[in-house]
Formats: C-alpha cells, sequence, structure tokens
C-alpha cells in the first residue's frame, strides 16, 4: 500500500490554476498580518491570563507568554519556510503532502480539525460569556437555560457562528474588510488596558514573582501535565516547574500564526508576503501580551484575579467600572475576529483536501458567484454550531493546544526533508539554521505538548484513530493521487 505517495509542489501549485477550483487572489502582506493577529488575539490574553496567573505561575506568567512565543517564533519561521515554498491553501496540510506523502498530510488535516473548528467553537463560547456579561451589566439578564456557565444551548454562540458563517460565504475581501475594523478596536483596547493600567501598578503585586512551589489536588491523576506523571513527581503548581506548564496553557493565545498561511492562495504576491505576515503578526501579539500580563498582575494580585474576566475586573478592582465595559466591548469584537478567521482556515484546509480527493471531490466547489468555496464553509459552520452551542468546552482549548502543536512538529520536520528532496526549488524566505533550528522547535513543541495534562493526550489519541478510520474507508481509496498512478501503471 503506498500511503506515503506525495503530491510534487508543482502538482500543488497546478491544482490552483484549474477554474472551477480557483480562489480569487486579493489579500497584501499588511492584510495577512492583520488577519494573523484578527485571529492571534483573543481568548488567550482575554481568558486565559488570569487563570494561568491565579494557578499555575502568578505574576510569572509574563514569563510563560515569553516561553510560549519563543516556541511559536520558532515553528513560525519553519511555517514561512513553506508558504513561501508552496503558497497553496491548506497549510500544514499541503505542506506535509509534498513532503512526507499522502497519509501523513491526512493525518495533519485530520489533526487541523482540533485546531481550528474546534478552537472557533471554544472562542464563540468565550465571546458569548463576554456578551452576557455586558448585556447584564447594561442590565439585560439573559436566562441561564441559553448563555452563562453551563446553559442547555449556548445561543448566542451559536448565533455569532450563523453570522461569521454567512461573511464567509459572501466573499473573503468582504471577511477582511469586516475584520480590520474589529482588529482595530481590539488593538485599541489592549494598549488601553496597557497604558491605563501602568497608574494601577502596585510594586508589592509582583513580589513574589515566581511564587513558590505548591503541590497541588487539583491536577491529580489524568489531569496531570503528562510530564510530571512520567517522572512519577508529584503534581506541583507555581515555582519554575509552573511556569512552563503555564507556558503549555497560554499556548493557546499564540495560535492563529499559522493559520495566515492557509491564506496564501489568495494573496497577490504570496512568496514575499505570507512570511511578513506570519512573523509580523507573531511579533506584535507576542509584545502585546507581556505588557498586558505584566500590567494585569500588577495591577491586582495574582491571586485575586479573576478567571472569567481578568482583564476587565482588574480595572473593576481598583474602581473604574466604566473602564472595564469599554474592555468587554472590545474583548467581544476580538474575540469576533477571532472565530471569523479561525472558521476561514477551517474552510481552507478542507477545501484542499477535499480538491485532493481525501474528502468528497464535491464538497471542494467554489461559487461562481462569491468565488468563494460556499458548500464547504456551510458545512463547517453547522459543525461549528452544533459544537459551540452543546458542548461544553473548559479543557478541550488543551485539546486545541496539543493538535496545533503537533502541526508544528509536522511542519518543521518538513521544512528539514523538502531541503533534502526539493533542494532546487524556489524559496523566497529561508528559515535561518537548517536543520538546528527546526530541531529546536521540534524539540520546543514537544515539551510542551509534554506539560499538558495526560487525558489530553488520551482525547488526542482517541481523535487520530478515528482519523485513520476516515482514511482508509475513504480517502485511501479515493485519493486523486491513487488515480494518477493506476494510469501510469496501466501506461
Ligand atoms: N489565539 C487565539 C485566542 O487566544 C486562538 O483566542
Amino acid at each position: 500500500m503506498d500511503i506515503f505517495r506525495t503530491k510534487s509542489v508543482e502538482q500543488s501549485i497546478r491544482d490552483t490554476e484549474a477554474p472551477e477550483h480557483q480562489l480569487r487572489k486579493r489579500l497584501t502582506a499588511m492584510d495577512l498580518t492583520v488577519f494573523g493577529i484578527g485571529v492571534i488575539v483573543g481568548t488567550g490574553i482575554f481568558v486565559l491570563t488570569g487563570q494561568v496567573a491565579k494557578e499555575m505561575a502568578g505574576p510569572a506568567v509574563a514569563v510563560s507568554f515569553v516561553v510560549a512565543g519563543i516556541v511559536c517564533g520558532l515553528a513560525a519561521l519553519c511555517y514561512a519556510e513553506f508558504a513561501s515554498t508552496i503558497p497553496v491553501a491548506g497549510s500544514a496540510y499541503t505542506f506535509s503532502f509534498a513532503t512526507l506523502g499522502e497519509f501523513p498530510a491526512w493525518v495533519i488535516g485530520w489533526d487541523l480539525f482540533l485546531e481550528l473548528a474546534l478552537a472557533a467553537a471554544v472562542v464563540a463560547v468565550g465571546w458569548s460569556g463576554y456578551f452576557a456579561s455586558l448585556l447584564a451589566s447594561l442590565g439585560m439578564e439573559l436566562p441561564a437555560s441559553i448563555a452563562g456557565d453551563d446553559p442547555v444551548v449556548n445561543v448566542p454562540a451559536v448565533l455569532i457562528v450563523l453570522i461569521l458563517t454567512s461573511i464567509l460565504v459572501a466573499g473573503i475581501k468582504l471577511s477582511s474588510r469586516v475584520n480590520l475594523v474589529l482588529v482595530a478596536t481590539k488593538i485599541a483596547v489592549v494598549l488601553l488596558v496597557i497604558v491605563a493600567g501602568l497608574f494601577f501598578i502596585k510594586g508589592a503585586n509582583y513580589t513574589p514573582f515566581i511564587p513558590e512551589a505548591v503541590p497541588t489536588d487539583r491536577v491529580e491523576g489524568l489531569k496531570a501535565p503528562l510530564i510530571q506523571l512520567i517522572f512519577g513527581v508529584t503534581p506541583v503548581a507555581f515555582g519554575v516547574i509552573g511556569i512552563f506548564s503555564a507556558a503549555a496553557i497560554v499556548f493557546f493565545a499564540f495560535i492563529g500564526f499559522d493559520i495566515v498561511a492557509t491564506a496564501a492562495e489568495e494573496t497577490i504576491n504570496p512568496q514575499r508576503d505570507v512570511p511578513r505576515g506570519i512573523i509580523g503578526s507573531l511579533a506584535v501579539c507576542t509584545v502585546l501580551y507581556v505588557a498586558v500580563s505584566l500590567v494585569v498582575v500588577g495591577m491586582q494580585r495574582y491571586s485575586e484575579l479573576s478567571t472569567a474576566a481578568p482583564l476587565s475586573d482588574a480595572f473593576i478592582s481598583v474602581g473604574h467600572s466604566w473602564l472595564a465595559t469599554i474592555i468587554s466591548v472590545g474583548a467581544i469584537a476580538g474575540l469576533t475576529t477571532v472565530v471569523l478567521v479561525l472558521l476561514l482556515g477551517q474552510t481552507r484546509v478542507l477545501f484542499a483536501m477535499s480538491r485532493d480527493g481525501l474528502l468528497p471531490r464535491w464538497l471542494a466547489k467554489v461559487d461562481p458567484h462569491y468565488g468563494t468555496p460556499a458548500r464547504l464553509t456551510v458545512l463547517i459552520g453547522l459543525v461549528t454550531m452544533v459544537l459551540a452551542g452543546f458542548v461544553s468546552f473548559g479543557e478541550l482549548a488543551e485539546l486545541v493546544n496539543i493538535g496545533t502543536l503537533f502541526a508544528f512538529v509536522v511542519v518543521s520536520v518538513g521544512v528539514i526533508i523538502l531541503r533534502r528532496t526539493r533542494p532546487d526549488l524556489p524559496r523566497v524566505f529561508k528559515a535561518p539554521l537548517v536543520p538546528l533550528l527546526p530541531i529546536l522547535s521540534v524539540l520546543a513543541c514537544v515539551y510542551l505538548m509534554l506539560n499538558l495534562p495526560a487525558e489530553t493526550w488520551l482525547r488526542f489519541v482517541i481523535w487520530m484513530i478515528i482519523g485513520l478510520v476516515v482514511y482508509f474507508g475513504f480517502g485511501y481509496w479515493n485519493s486523486r493521487q491513487a488515480f494518477s498512478r493506476e494510469q501510469k501503471a496501466r501506461r
């Protein structure tokens, strides 16, 4: 069985030129950077900062952001090289098809579902939380059955996915315009937190900067990070170990820069602009995160931070609830763009997979009127609505992280392989220090993965096993690569 059949880079690029599968090329480096920031700044900074500072890292959460940022930076350089060599929709999926073969590509495509659709649902639920709390502050309380901590159906989450799906069907340029307004609001609010927050910092809140490690019952058994179980140590929170456990969680805040690569095919000059978009958006976000987290833990003692809305609640704690309301509005705008771009990325990955025949090919039809893969977009929208409406997430952000880190590992390995197998390809952007840098990227990602809870690993493995069943039940037999191989054999 030839499950490692690769698809040549030239073939990948040719496929994008078939008229019925052609996406419109309209995006620039600026659009991509905005897309990147649009999907990166979200639940991670607006919600998780408080939780990890309070439960895992204390004021040193800022260091966790630096650690996660470095890991992402290494992977970003690998993504940038790939995107400049293979400017085709599908990101990590397409990259692995060109280097490792069809089966590994399927594994990655399947894995990306965890990063994209699942994350879109997680963030839609976060959006709903902020939305409900804003309405409550205006005196309009939503019933507990449709919003809040444990609703029967999370109606605002479903509605936001519905609206954004319609925008995506209508066309990518419209989406990037909507995105631009929302991203501008979000960045303004993040800057507001940093600048206004500076006036309320109390030096005493920074000591101890790294709280002493304490054994914790919160992370027992399967909930403990795998690395702590492997080495048989008593699970601890805080201390230096806590900084790394926290880094594996706040990693969620950086997810998105890689999604810029999924829009390569719609970019006017992808070889030059995709690497710029990826690295630019990651750099801006890292600086913002470190600044925001330092300010927030300076404003309020880490043990008192709120876990639902730490940024706005920090301002309530210093007596400025009007600022808190503005921040809630910004968070809502911010989370909207995250859901939007995650949905966009997911449609583009599945688009590439159906075009290759690994999923039904009729899914990849581009709508003649809108120039977007409308069928797929509607399908993804529906799946995400169900996930966002009915599933209670909490720990699933960790599942998103493990899926994403796994994709980073494969892409980093792929860079080394493609340099060996296709040294001739033009690479407008080259990652420095290959193979050292991709190897470091792999090690760093695996290390963060090991810092995730054992139960997350279990869920990840189960999802991947389901993927194997689907591949051997459908994709293997219907792949276009399989057809072309058969034709060659017959000739
Ligand atoms: N990075 C995105 C967020 O933090 C997924 O919401």
